[in-house]
C-alpha cells in the first residue's frame, strides 16, 4: 500500500511499550510522531505539520480527553481520536455528545482497525483543508459509529467466556451419560461406603444430567442472543435511520451502565414486555439516549449517601408509541436546577459536560418523540420519553 507522508500522525501515550508497538505497526504506511504526555504533544503540535492526533485516554497529568480539548481549541482542523477501554464511560459519553473526537478506538485494538482508522483520519484531514463543511458531515457520520464499536467490544468480551462455557457444558453432558452405570456400580459394590458417601454419589448421579441439560439451554440461549445482536450491528452499520428493535439496544445500554449502577449500590428493577414493536430511531441514537439517562440516574443514586437506592426502568408499548420511564430515588433536583437542565453545558457535576439531556432531547424530538423530566428535591427524579412506533408517518 502506498505510503502517505504529507500528513503527520501524532500518537500520545505515557507507556513506552505502547509507543514502540504503535510506531512499528504503522510506520511503514504513515508518518508517525510520538509523545509521552499531553504537554509534550502540545509542544509538537505548535511546531510541526500534524494532521491527526491519537491519544490514550488514561495518562497521568493530562488525560486523553483533556489533551484533545486543547487540540480542538488550538487546531480545530486536526482530526482527533482516543484509545480507551469501554469502562471509561464519562469521557466516552462526552466524546459522543459533544463531538470532541472523531473516533473512539476501544481496547483491545487490532492493527487492522487502527490502520483503517488512520487512513480514514488522513482523508478526513485532507477534505477538511479544502472544504470545512464536508469535513463536518464526515465527522457527524463517524460519531454514530462510535457507539457501535463499544457494542462490538462488549459482545466480543461476552462471547469468549460463553464459548468455553459451551465446551465445558458439553463435556459435562457427556460425563452425565455414564451416571446410570456408575449408580448401579455403587449399588452392587458400594457396601464399604459410608451412608453419607453413598447418598452424595446417588445425588450426583441422579441430578448431573438434568443440571447439565439446564445449563446447556442457558448457554444456547445466550449464544443466540449475542449472535442476534452481532448480526443486527452488522446490518445497521451506516444506516442511522433504520427501524430499531428496542430490546437489544436496551440490554446493551444496561450492560454499559452496569458498573455505575453497581457502584451506586442501588437496586436495579427492569420491567419490559417480552417483545416490543420496532421504533423509528437508529439503534446508535437510542443507545446514546438510554446510556445518558441511565448514567444520570446512577450518578444521582451515587450522590444519595444512604442505603435503599433504587433505579426503576420501565418500558411499555402504547398503540402509537413505545414509552420509556427511568425513575430514581436519588437526591432529585431543585426547581432552579430542573429549570436549567437540558440547556447545553449546564451541569452540577464535577466531571459533567452538561450535554447529556440536551442531546437526548435533540435525538428524541428529531425522531418525533417527546422527553419529560419530573423531579423533587429529596425524593427523586422521573425521566420519561416516548418514540413513535414504526417511524414517522408509518
Ligand atoms: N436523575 C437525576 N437526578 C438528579 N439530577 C439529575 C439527574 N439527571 C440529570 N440531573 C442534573 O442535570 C444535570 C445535567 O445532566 P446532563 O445533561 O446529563 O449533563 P451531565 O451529566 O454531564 O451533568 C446534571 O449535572 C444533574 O445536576
Ligand atoms: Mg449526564
Amino acid at each position: 500500500m502506498k505510503r502517505q507522508d504529507d500528513v503527520v500522525i501524532l500518537y500520545v501515550d505515557d507507556d513506552l511499550g505502547n509507543r514502540v508497538v504503535f510506531e512499528q505497526s504503522f510506520a511503514h504506511r504513515f508518518q508517525i510522531r510520538t509523545a509521552a504526555s499531553g504537554a509534550e504533544a502540545l509542544e509538537i503540535l505548535a511546531k510541526e505539520p500534524i494532521g491527526v492526533v491519537v491519544a490514550d485516554q488514561r495518562m497521568p497529568g493530562m488525560p486523553g480527553n483533556e489533551l484533545l480539548e486543547h487540540v480542538k481549541r488550538r487546531r480545530p482542523d486536526v482530526i482527533r481520536a482516543v484509545i480507551t477501554a469501554y469502562a471509561d464511560l464519562d469521557p466516552i459519553l462526552r466524546a459522543v455528545n459533544d463531538g470532541l473526537v472523531a473516533r473512539y478506538v476501544i481496547k483491545p485494538w487490532s492493527p487492522a482497525d487502527i490502520e483503517n482508522m488512520l487512513a480514514w483520519a488522513i482523508d478526513a484531514f485532507r477534505v477538511g483543508q479544502e472544504h470545512a463543511e464536508a469535513q463536518l458531515r464526515l465527522l457527524e457520520l463517524e460519531r454514530l459509529a462510535t457507539l457501535g464499536s463499544i457494542q462490538a467490544a462488549i459482545l466480543h468480551d461476552i462471547s469468549q467466556p460463553l464459548s468455553y462455557m459451551a465446551t465445558n457444558v458439553d463435556h459435562l453432558m457427556h460425563l452425565a451419560q455414564s451416571a446410570p452405570s456408575l449408580l448401579s456400580l455403587v449399588k452392587a459394590h458400594g457396601a464399604g461406603l459410608s451412608q453419607m458417601d453413598r447418598e452424595n454419589i446417588e445425588e450426583l448421579g441422579s441430578d448431573l444430567g438434568s443440571l447439565a441439560a439446564d445449563m446447556n439451554r442457558g448457554v444456547v440461549l445466550m449464544r443466540e442472543l449475542v449472535q442476534n445482536v452481532q448480526r443486527m450491528l452488522k446490518a445497521s452499520r451506516g444506516t442511522s435511520q433504520a427501524l430499531t428493535d428496542p430490546l437489544p439496544t436496551l440490554r446493551f445500554a444496561l450492560a454499559v451502565c452496569q458498573r455505575l449502577i453497581m457502584h451506586a449500590q442501588a437496586d436495579l428493577v427492569v420491567d419490559h414486555p417480552e417483545t416490543l414493536p420496532p421504533i423509528g430511531v437508529g439503534s446508535a441514537e437510542l443507545g446514546q439516549v438510554l446510556i445518558n439517562l441511565l448514567a444520570n440516574a446512577a450518578q444521582a443514586l451515587q450522590r444519595r449517601g444512604s442505603p435503599g437506592g433504587r433505579l426503576d426502568f420501565v418500558v411499555r408499548e402504547t398503540p402509537t408509541t413505545v414509552a420509556f420511564v427511568i425513575r430514581d430515588n436519588g437526591p432529585g433536583m431543585s426547581a432552579e436546577v430542573l429549570r436549567k437542565v437540558g440547556t447545553p453545558f449546564f451541569t452540577t457535576r464535577k466531571d459533567g459536560t452538561g450535554l447529556g439531556i440536551s442531546q437526548c432531547r435533540r435525538l428524541i424530538e428529531g425522531a418525533g418523540g417527546t422527553l419529560t423530566l419530573q423531579s423533587l428535591e429529596g425524593v427523586g427524579t422521573v425521566v420519561s420519553f416516548d418514540l413513535p412506533r414504526g417511524g414517522r408517518g408509518v
